[in-house]
Parts: structure tokens; C-alpha cells; sequence
């Protein structure tokens, strides 16, 4: 199978200019054969070994930083793809490519729905980073969009490609029986929120890193949420001057019956031993599963260092026999999912249907994005009610006629739908 791919890249911050970067110069120099045995497709293997994949154009918010990432891919490649920047860079992109097959999404948060919209009017598949936007309704315009298009939105989920996840949804899920509840917990640096992010103040360690643990979680059991409620503090942030969540805590009830807590931050001090602390609890009716994520064994000190771990599943360098290094993990995975199902549609004619359980689709996304939407509305009612000593009493519901909001203290409108649509 002869053919192409020509991907371009919005956004080259801390993960687009290293993840998404990373993974596209080993397409371009080998391909996509050799990761598929990761995911459980090597049978496409010889297939879509001959497929050649091109960054064609990267695109940031300035120019140092479009430069910089042009500059980092041509020191990997040879060879440099076109550097974008401004306010809006992907338009241009999508007017010089009007070919392109992939548009890439890792820029903020807040960022997602305008470019995925834009790439796909323009007939593009999106790979696009969680979570895949904020809001519902821009969920279903996605969706909408997409189906229209004929044309795949993939989200990078790649908590599902852990091999302890794996073993988890394969096996150890059905060893516990029922699932009663859980906890799964993300805890990110304060140099994500106080430094890196210029954006810190439009998301929130739930709607940053949630999404991750949320789509887990709905992946284990294909489940849906029933109501949810939500929390947040704000103390250590506002010190520096930024009005943003230090940490949130969300509890789904589900439909199965199952209720989880999901906890975040991003205010964990430098001080702690790995780049992040994550993981998380199942309790079964006949069993429990624990699963850190953080920890997985190995630990180093060093004089002046402190005491250090490492996840080496999430990515990690193979020296090839030139002395440079591939780059695999389930940190690639997520991104190779999607890529593998839009070489099926581009060049043996799939549908978009006929690969949904190949990659992380939007419709699934969508279900995490009605848990990121309430939650926010949910949390900013509680941390006011709060804050005003009244308790943090109010909740949403899910359903097929929407999302309710349940807030008590409003006379004479307890209930107040808030989307129309079946969840
Ligand atoms: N999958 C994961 O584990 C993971 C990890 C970290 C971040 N992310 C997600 O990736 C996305 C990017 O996060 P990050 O950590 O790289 O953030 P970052 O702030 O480090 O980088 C953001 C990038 O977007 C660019 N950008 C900002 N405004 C732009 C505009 N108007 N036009 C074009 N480019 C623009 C910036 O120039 C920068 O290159 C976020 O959605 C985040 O949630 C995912």
C-alpha cells in the first residue's frame, strides 16, 4: 500500500513540542508498523508498513516557540516542517495544506474545540489532546461535525495503554467481582500551575488532568454517570497571584451502581520523589485492585538530588545501533491508536463506526465531558455555599433527559436542567 500521511502539529508547549513531537519523528523515519504490536494490531503490521508519514507545518502561539519546534524536529528528522505562530496559526496552516490528513491538537485547554472544528471543516482527521474540550454542547458539535465529515477525532487517552491497565480491564476487573467504589488521584507539580501554564486561570486540576482517570474508569466498565458532586479549594495558588484551583475533588455515582472519587492538584511541591503522584483503588464485592502508578518500583538518591522515581511505561528511549533512540511507551500508544484507525479510513475505505474500538473516540469523550462540564458548575456553586458557611450541598444529574443541577439552596429553583440531550 502505497500513500502518505501529512500531519501538522497546533501547539509545541510541554507535551505537543515533546510527546506529539517526539512520536511523529519515528513515524517519519520508520513508520507506524513498528508500534502497532503494542496495541494488539500487529496483524496491520505489513499493511500499513509502507505508508510514509510527513510533519508538514507546526504551529505556536509565537514565533520563538514555532521556531524552536522546528528547529528540535529538524535536529531529530533532517528535515524541518514549515513554523507557524499568532492568534489563530492553524488557519493558515489549513489554507497552505489543503490536503493535510491529520491536524494535531496539544495546545491549552481552552484551546481544543475552535481548532478541531476548523480542521475538520477543512476535511481533516484531529488527534487531539484531553481532555477534548470543556463544554457539551461543543462536544456535540465535535461529534456533529465529525460524522458529517466522515472523518476521526482521536483523543489521546493513554492511560488505557498502560500495561497495568491492561491487565486490569482484561483480567483483574473480572477477578473482583462487582465494583462498590473507588479513588483514583492525579497530583501534578505547582511548576505546571505557577509557571508553565500561562493558562492555569481558564482550567482546573480536574478539567487538566481528570479527564485521564475519568475515561479509565468509563473505559474498565463501559459505564455511564448517574450524578456527581464536587469541591475545590483555593489557597495556595492566590499567593502567587493566580485565581485558579489549587486542588478539586469530584465523587460519580455511576450507572452500574459503582461511585468514584476523583482527586486532583497541581500544587505538589518540587520536593516529592516522581514527576507526578498517581494512581488508583477498585474495591469489588469479591476483591480489591491497587494500582500506583507513581511508584513502580524504581527509586534512586542521590547527594543533593533527594530521592527520585521514575515511570519508565509512559515513555522511555530504545538506543537503536546509530546511537540514536526510539521513543515508545503508552505515552506514544494513545497517539498510535488514533493513527492506525485513520490510515484505515484514508486508505482501505473504513468507516468511522467500524473502528471504534481501535482508538479513544469523541463519543466516548463526550461522556467525560459531561462529567468535566458539571463538576466545574457543580464545584463553583459549592465553593461559593462554602465559603458563605452553608455547606457544600449541591450535586448534578445525568440522565436522558440531560444534566440537572440539584442546588438546595435556591428557593423555587432546586432543580435547573442545564443541557437537554440524553447523557
Ligand atoms: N496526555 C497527557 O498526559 C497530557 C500531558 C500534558 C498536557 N496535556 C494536554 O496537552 C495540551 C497542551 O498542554 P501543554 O502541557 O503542552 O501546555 P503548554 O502551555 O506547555 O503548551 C501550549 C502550547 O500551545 C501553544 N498555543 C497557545 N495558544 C495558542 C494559539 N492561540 N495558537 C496556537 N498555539 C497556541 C503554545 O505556544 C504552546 O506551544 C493541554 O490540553 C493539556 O491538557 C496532555
Amino acid at each position: 500500500m502505497e500513500g502518505s500521511i501529512k500531519l501538522a502539529l497546533v501547539g509545541a508547549g510541554m507535551f505537543g513540542g515533546d510527546v506529539h513531537a517526539r512520536a511523529y519523528a519515528d513515524l517519519q523515519r520508520s513508520g507506524i508498523s513498528p508500534q502497532l504490536g503494542r496495541l494488539g494490531l500487529d496483524a496491520w503490521a505489513r499493511e500499513l508498513a509502507p505508508i510514509r508519514f510527513e510533519l508538514a507545518a507546526v504551529a505556536t502561539r509565537t514565533e520563538k516557540s514555532a521556531r524552536r519546534a522546528q528547529a528540535d524536529f529538524k535536529a531529530r528528522t533532517g528535515l524541518a516542517p514549515r513554523a507557524y505562530w499568532g492568534e489563530q496559526p492553524w488557519l493558515e496552516v489549513l489554507r497552505d495544506f489543503p490536503g493535510l490528513d491529520v491536524l494535531a491538537v496539544a495546545t491549552p485547554d481552552p484551546l481544543h474545540t475552535e481548532v478541531i472544528l476548523a480542521g475538520l471543516k477543512a476535511g481533516a482527521h484531529i488527534l487531539t489532546e484531553k481532555p477534548m474540550c470543556l463544554d457539551l454542547r461543543e462536544a456535540d458539535r465535535i461529534i456533529e461535525l465529525a460524522q458529517k465529515q466522515g472523518r476521526i477525532v482521536a483523543v489521546d487517552m493513554h492511560k488505557r495503554y498502560d500495561p497495568d491497565h491492561v491487565r486490569i480491564r482484561e483480567d483483574l476487573r473480572h477477578r473482583i467481582g462487582e465494583p462498590l467504589y473507588g479513588v483514583a488521584y492525579l497530583e501534578e507539580p505547582i511548576e505546571v500551575s505557577a509557571s508553565t501554564f500561562k493558562w492555569a486561570e481558564q482550567s482546573d486540576p480536574f478539567s487538566y488532568v481528570g479527564p485521564h482517570w475519568v475515561d479509565l474508569i468509563c473505559h474498565y466498565y463501559h459505564c455511564k454517570p448517574v450524578s456527581l458532586t464536587a469541591v475545590g479549594q483555593k489557597k495556595r495558588l492566590v499567593r502567587d497571584g493566580i485565581n485558579a484551583y489549587d486542588a478539586v475533588q469530584v465523587r460519580v455515582d455511576f450507572a452500574n451502581g459503582m461511585s468514584f472519587h476523583f482527586l486532583n492538584n497541581w500544587i505538589t511541591p518540587p520536593d516529592f520523589e516522581g514527576p507526578v503522584n498517581q494512581g488508583h483503588e477498585i474495591v469489588g464485592a469479591c476483591g480489591k485492585i491497587e494500582s500506583d502508578q507513581q511508584d513502580r518500583g524504581l527509586r534512586w538518591w542521590n547527594q543533593g538530588g533527594g530521592s527520585r522515581t521514575a515511570n519508565n511505561h509512559f515513555t522511555r528511549e530504545v538506543k537503536r545501533p546509530d546511537g540514536t533512540a526510539a521513543y515508545v511507551g503508552y505515552g506514544v500508544d494513545g497517539l498510535t491508536a488514533g493513527l492506525a484507525a485513520i490510515c484505515r479510513v484514508k486508505f482501505l475505505g473504513a468507516s468511522r463506526q467500524s473502528l471504534a474500538e481501535v482508538y479513544p473516540t469523541a463519543e466516548e469523550a463526550r461522556i467525560t465531558v459531561a462529567i468535566l462540564h458539571a463538576a466545574r458548575l457543580v464545584r463553583d456553586l459549592n465553593f461559593k455555599y462554602l465559603q458563605a458557611g452553608q455547606g457544600a450541598t449541591v450535586s448534578a444529574r445525568f440522565g436522558e433527559d440531560g444534566i440537572t443541577l440539584v442546588d438546595p439552596n435556591r428557593k423555587g429553583k432546586v432543580f435547573e436542567r442545564i443541557y437537554r440531550k440524553a447523557i
